[in-house]
């Protein structure tokens, strides 16, 4: 099926990991490596899926783990020269009919903090933000958001969380 005019999404083969490898290193300055990726083939907890263009060329991709019955997104990310399709949300949304499917209670991820743009396609399909990782990331260092997508309202979520700081209703 179509996603996105002229874009199927399908599930992750081995045949995409080098072009995945090549998008992680043009997006990422600590990008997973093509070892990493080529695990998640056969991680039963993982669900990871591309975009492909007509010629079947990877444009972009995304992935989730599956922990204990909520979903971590590990990551998204589409080539510059393809952003502001529909693609990065239509990879998003793929991953929350994932979620739904199979009952997540939630889906959370971490994002840079001064990662607009992924912050605003996130906020567009209902992420929050709950908390801060400060310092999570290197190469820059910088705070982490942490934003949750919570189906079900399970307030108890946020105390399960270790090492992060949660915002608390009144901020
Ligand atoms: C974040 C990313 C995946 C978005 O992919 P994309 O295909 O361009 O996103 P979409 O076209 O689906 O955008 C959907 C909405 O998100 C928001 N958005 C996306 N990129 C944006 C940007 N650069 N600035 C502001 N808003 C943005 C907009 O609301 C957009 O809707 P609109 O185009 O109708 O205004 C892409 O920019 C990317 O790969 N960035 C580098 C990797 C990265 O930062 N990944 C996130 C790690 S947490």
């Amino acid at each position: 099926m179509e996603a996105v005019e002229g874009i199927r999404i399908v599930k992750m083969e081995g045949s995409h990991i080098k072009e995945v490898a090549r998008l992680e290193r043009e997006c990422f300055s600590t990008p997973w490596h093509e070892n990493g990726l080529r695990y998640e083939l056969t991680n039963p907890l993982a669900a990871f899926y591309v975009a492909l263009d007509p010629k079947g060329r990877v444009a972009g991709y995304a992935g989730m783990h599956n922990i204990v019955g909520e979903g971590y997104v590990t990551n998204v990310a589409v080539y510059p020269s393809c952003r502001r399709r529909g693609i990065g949300r239509a990879l998003m949304e793929t991953l929350l009919h994932f979620a739904k499917e199979n009952h997540l209670r939630l889906v959370t991820l971490e994002v840079r903090a001064s990662n607009a743009g992924a912050i605003a396609l996130y906020e567009q399909l209902g992420f929050v933000q709950v908390g801060v990782r400060p310092g999570y990331y290197q190469k820059p260092k910088e705070d982490a958001l942490i934003m949750t997508k919570d189906y079900w309202h399970d307030r108890a979520f946020p105390e399960q969380v270790h090492g992060a700081e949660f915002l608390t209703p009144a901020q």
